[in-house]
């Protein structure tokens, strides 16, 4: 597994019930890996170095969780060698690493999105965004961390993004182009599919919550919670998502000769009209997979080689009906710049049934010290028949853990008619 975040301790999580699982080693893990699987040393930005490490202890099967790997051809370099990776390839990938690539497709092949125009030229775009009535959203074609996407309340706004993003370069390559599109309302949902490029299996669906404090104010973090399923979700609207948007995805890809096998990802707005694409990612998102795997009772491992091995059409993949909801507990500061380093206490006084996935953590000094080590800290997940239950059971059990300088929210699932 690769990657230190909440979202690969779940993965980690999930592989290591598999009864086809040894050993699962994590690079570079963290805290909670550490406690369910071998933490790896290795540089994990480094592919040479993570394919001489999988290769020199003959590891099996690779599943990479940050995009920028997948971005720079992980998948590529591994199935080269004969590694068996789970995620697309480098060209794949550009479905998430270029948003102009991505919306191109879409308009391309019909699938349900806004109104969009990408730009290389500032002056030109900034032309076209003085005619545009706001709201209005600009984004940074490339990965940007989360960060590249300004939803501009006004013209004035909308052209200082613009003067930041390409002039400025506060993105860096990032911002050579933008993308400027039409502001859509409605519901956010993340809906996740495991295709082999042929078959496409749709996962349970989530929502996050992107802003850093209650009532989605404050600025945007790397995700602050999430829960499934969305508490609007009908099977009309899943069998619309899988028909309109995902399967149509995978066969754009398949004829533009970058067959995709992984997770397909679609950040989408629920509108009036029906759902419409913000954005696909190339991967499991986080903080959704924290309450996507909980709900997943066939074996993981079986999935992703399934995938590899294009042979999804094969396996019958089964979800629980329950709901499931995950808080995030962050350093004080969070998503500005917080401390280090403080000791975790509580985790061992948690109900048997609650699920903590740790990111920013690492092992202390003492027996069984946990420390932080970043942001966003801990995912503290529960699973239950309603997301009412769920959710009371998380809060019940983050009042126990502490560390100094905690920050979470505390309507994470909290579902208010017209909000969220
Ligand atoms: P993205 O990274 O493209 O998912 O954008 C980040 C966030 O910006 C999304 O979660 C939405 O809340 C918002 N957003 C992006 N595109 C649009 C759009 N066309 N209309 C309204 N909101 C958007
Ligand atoms: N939940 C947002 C992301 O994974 O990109």
């Amino acid at each position: 597994m690769v990657g230190g975040g909440a979202r690969e301790h779940t993965l980690v999580w999930k592989l290591a019930q598999s009864p086809k699982v040894k050993e699962v080693y994590a690079a570079p893990g963290n805290a909670g890996t550490a406690q369910i699987a071998r933490n790896l040393d290795t540089d994990p930005s480094n592919i040479e170095g993570l394919a001489k490490v999988a290769r020199g202890k003959g590891i099996e099967l690779v599943v990479i969780g940050p995009e920028a790997l997948l971005a720079e051809g992980i998948v590529d370099r591994f199935q080269s060698i004969g590694i068996p990776t789970f995620g697309p390839t480098k060209g794949a990938t550009q479905i998430e690493s270029s948003k102009a690539f991505a919306r191109g497709l879409m308009q391309k092949y019909g699938i349900p999105c806004p109104r969009s125009v990408s730009f290389s030229e500032y002056s030109q775009a900034k032309e076209y965004v003085k005619q545009q009535t706001p709201p209005i959203v600009i984004k940074a074609d490339g990965l940007a961390a989360g960060k590249g996407v300004t939803v501009a309340e006004t013209i004035p706004q909308a052209l200082e993004a613009l003067v930041n993003i390409m002039e400025l370069k506060t993105l860096g390559a990032a911002g050579d182009r933008v993308v400027i599109e039409e502001y859509l309302s409605g519901k956010e949902m993340s809906s996740f599919v495991f295709t082999d490029s042929k078959t496409v299996v749709p996962m349970v669906s989530a929502c996050d919550y992107k802003r850093i404090y209650d009532e989605d104010k404050g600025a945007n973090s790397g995700g602050m919670g999430s829960y499934s399923p969305p508490h609007f979700y009908t099977p009309e609207l899943g069998k619309a998502v899988t028909e309109t948007i995902m399967k149509p995805a995978i066969k754009a890809m398949e004829k533009e000769k970058r067959l995709y096998h992984g997770v397909l990802y679609g950040g989408l707005m629920i509108t009036n009209e029906g759902p419409r694409v913000l954005e696909f990612n190339a991967r499991f998102g986080d903080p959704e997979t924290q309450v996507i795997l909980p709900r997943l009772k066939t074996d993981l491992v079986d999935i992703l080689l399934a995938v590899i091995n294009g042979s999804l059409d094969q396996i019958d993949v089964e979800w629980s009906e329950d709901a499931c909801v995950g808080v995030v507990m962050a350093s004080g500061g969070y998503p500005g710049s917080y401390k280090t380093g403080f000791p975790i206490t509580g985790l061992d006084s948690l109900d048997k049934d609650i699920m903590v996935f740790h990111a920013g953590t690492k092992v202390g000094a003492e027996p069984g010290q946990v420390l932080t080590s970043g942001g966003r800290v801990l995912s503290v997940v529960a699973t239950a028949s309603t997301l009412a239950e769920a959710r009371e059971k998380v809060y019940a059990n983050i009042a126990r853990i502490h560390f100094e300088g905690c920050h979470y929210r505390k309507d994470i699932a909290l579902i208010k008619e017209g909000v969220g």
